[in-house]
C-alpha cells in the first residue's frame, strides 16, 4: 500500500530493496551510436527492466533482476541536458576522489580513470548461468549501439559466510525501509520519507532543483572496494583486546566486532558488549533495535564507549541517538552492496598476505550524494573528530592513508587508548556516480 504516493510500477527494483541475489554482474558500458542506443534500449532492454513493483513482498520476482543507470556523461551523450541538481554527480566520482579521502587514482581499476563510463546495467540473480544469459540478452540487443568498457562479476560467499562480507560480518541487516514502500519496519530499522531516496518524493531537500522527469530516479553511488581480508585477520590476532578473563582470540573477536559495532553473527556489540550472540544476529525482530542511548534517553552519552565505540563502522555510518532522537538526520542510503573475489585461499592464510583481489561490490541510492554516500565517507568515516575529539577514523572505510590511522575507543578496558591501524584494510579501487531513471524516464526522455 502506497500510503504516499509512490509510482512503484515507475521506479527501478534494486532502489527500494537491494542485495536480495546471490549473484550479480556490473557492466559498465559506454554509448558509441545515441541514436541506435535510444530505439534498441527501448524495444530491447527496456521490457526486461525490474521495477519496485515486483520487489514488494507479495509479488514474484523476476528470475534475473536487471537495472540500468547513467554517468552524467552519459546523460550528455544521449543529449539529455537538464542539470540534475546533485553536484557530486555532475562532477563525477574520478573529480570526488579526493573528497573520500583517496589517495589520488593509482589504486583504481583504470577503467575508473576518466569519464568515458556512460552507464552501468546490473543484473542479478541466484545463478550465474541466469545471470549470464541475460547479459548476453541485454548485450545483443544493445548491439554495437555500445562499448563495453568493464565488468564486475561478484557472488555471495559460499555456505554459511552466504550474506557475510568478506571480512566475516552479516551484512545487509540495516537498510532503511523507504515511507510508501514499506511502511512496516522492523524494530531499530529508520523509516525515512521516500525523498530521502528517491529523488522528486516527499522529503527530497532539492525538490525545486528536480526536472519532472528524474521523478523516481535515485543516485547511485558505486565503489569497487577492495578487502584485504588475511592482513585484517593478521591485526586483530595480533592486537587482543586484553579484557579480563579473556582468551587471545576472544580478545581478537572483540576487537574486531567493535570496529565493526557488530559481532560477526549481526549480533550489535551494543547489545551484547563481551561476546557474540548468534541467536541475536539473527533475529531481525532484535539486531537492529537500539539507539546507543542507555536506559531510553533520546540521546547518548557523549563520552560512553563501553558497549560499541564512536569509531565502530556502523556508528560511524548512522549514529543514530548520538545525533538525538527521533532520528531524522538526512543521511540515510540504502545499500545494495555485494561481495566480489574469492575466497581467502589457504597460502594466503598461511602468508598473512593477499594475492588475489577481493571485496565489496558497493551500491548505496540516495537522493543526494552529498547528504548520502559522500557525506557518510567524508564527515563521518574519515573525520576523526566525529562525533567526539578522539573518536579517530572508521577502522573499517575511514581514508585510504596507506598507514597510521587512528582510532579511538576500540579498547573498552581503557576507552581513551588510540590504536593506530599500520595498514588500510579497505582500499579503494574507485568506481563511479550513476542516476537511475525511473521506467518512464527510460521510455520517454532516453529515447527520444
Ligand atoms: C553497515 C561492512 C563500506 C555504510 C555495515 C555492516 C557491515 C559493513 C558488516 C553491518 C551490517 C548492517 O548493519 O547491515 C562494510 C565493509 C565495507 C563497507 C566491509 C567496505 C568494504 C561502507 C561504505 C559506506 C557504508 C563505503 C558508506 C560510506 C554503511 C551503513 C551501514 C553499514 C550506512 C548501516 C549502519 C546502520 O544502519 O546501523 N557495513 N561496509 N559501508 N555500512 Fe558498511
Amino acid at each position: 500500500a502506497a500510503t504516499v504516493g509512490l509510482n512503484l510500477t515507475d521506479i527501478q527494483g534494486d532502489i527500494v530493496t537491494g542485495m536480495t541475489k546471490n549473484r550479480e554482474t556490473f557492466l559498465f558500458f559506454g554509448i558509441a551510436d545515441a541514436p541506435s542506443f535510444k530505439s534498441k534500449l527501448r524495444s530491447g532492454v527496456l521490457p526486461l527492466i525490474t521495477t519496485a513493483m515486483q520487489m514488494t513482498k507479495n509479488s514474484t520476482q523476476p528470475t534475473t533482476l536487471v537495472n540500468v543507470a547513467f554517468s552524467h556523461t552519459g546523460l550528455g551523450a544521449l543529449n539529455v541536458s537538464d542539470t540534475l541538481g546533485d553536484g557530486a554527480f555532475t562532477g563525477g566520482q574520478l573529480a570526488d576522489a579526493g573528497n573520500l579521502g583517496d589517495p589520488g587514482t593509482s589504486h583504481w581499476v583504470s577503467q575508473f580513470v576518466g569519464t568515458n563510463i556512460h552507464g552501468v546495467f546490473l543484473l542479478a540473480s541466484d545463478t550465474d548461468a541466469n545471470v549470464a544469459s541475460t547479459v548476453t540478452a541485454v548485450t545483443t540487443a544493445l548491439g554495437d549501439s555500445i562499448t563495453q568498457i568493464y565488468t564486475l562479476q561478484a557472488a555471495a560467499r559460499p555456505g554459511a559466510e552466504q550474506g557475510h562480507e568478506h571480512f566475516g560480518f552479516l551484512d545487509g541487516i540495516s537498510n532503511p525501509a523507504i515511507q510508501g514502500f514499506d511502511d512496516s519496519p522492523l524494530p531499530g530499522q529508520a523509516s525515512v520519507p521516500p525523498g530521502e531516496i528517491i529523488v522528486g518524493e516527499t522529503g527530497d531537500p532539492f525538490i525545486s532543483q528536480r526536472p519532472p522527469w528524474a521523478i523516481g530516479g535515485s543516485f547511485l553511488a558505486f565503489r569497487q572496494l577492495e578487502q584485504l581480508v588475511p592482513e585484517f585477520n593478521k591485526f586483530l590476532t595480533d592486537n587482543p583486546i586484553r579484557a579480563p578473563g579473556f582468551t587471545d582470540q576472544q580478545g581478537s573477536d572483540l576487537l574486531g566486532a567493535r570496529m565493526v559495532g557488530r559481532w560477526k553473527s549481526g549480533a550489535p556489540v551494543f547489545l551484547s558488549p563481551l561476546a557474540d550472540d548468534p541467536a541475536l544476529g539473527a533475529d531481525p525482530t532484535r539486531n537492529n533495535n537500539f539507539t546507543y542511548a542507555l536506559n531510553g534517553s533520546s540521546t547518548s552519552s557523549s563520552t560512553d564507549q563501553s558497549r560499541c565505540p564512536f569509531s565502530a563502522h556502523i556508528r560511524k555510518t548512522r549514529p543514530r541517538a548520538d545525533l538525538g532522537l527521533p532520528e531524522n538526520t538526512g543521511r540515510h542510503i540504502l545499500r545494495g552492496g555485494i561481495p566480489y573475489g574469492p575466497e581467502v585461499s589457504d597460502s594466503e592464510a598461511a602468508s598473512n598476505t593477499t594475492s588475489t583481489e577481493r571485496g565489496l561490490a558497493f551500491v548505496s541510492y540516495q537522493s543526494s550524494i552529498g547528504n548520502g554516500f559522500q557525506f557518510l565517507q567524508r564527515f563521518w568515516a574519515d573525520n576523526t573528530g566525529f562525533v567526539e575529539q578522539n573518536t579517530g577514523f572508521d577502522p573499517i572505510i575511514g581514508a585510504n592513508k596507506g598507514a597510521n590511522r587512528t582510532v579511538g575507543g576500540l579498547d573498552p578496558t581503557d576507552p581513551s587508548r588510540t590504536i593506530t591501524l599500520i595498514t588500510d584494510f579497505v582500499v579503494s579501487r574507485g568506481g563511479e556516480y550513476f542516476f537511475s531513471p525511473s521506467l518512464s524516464a527510460l521510455a520517454n526522455t532516453f529515447t527520444v
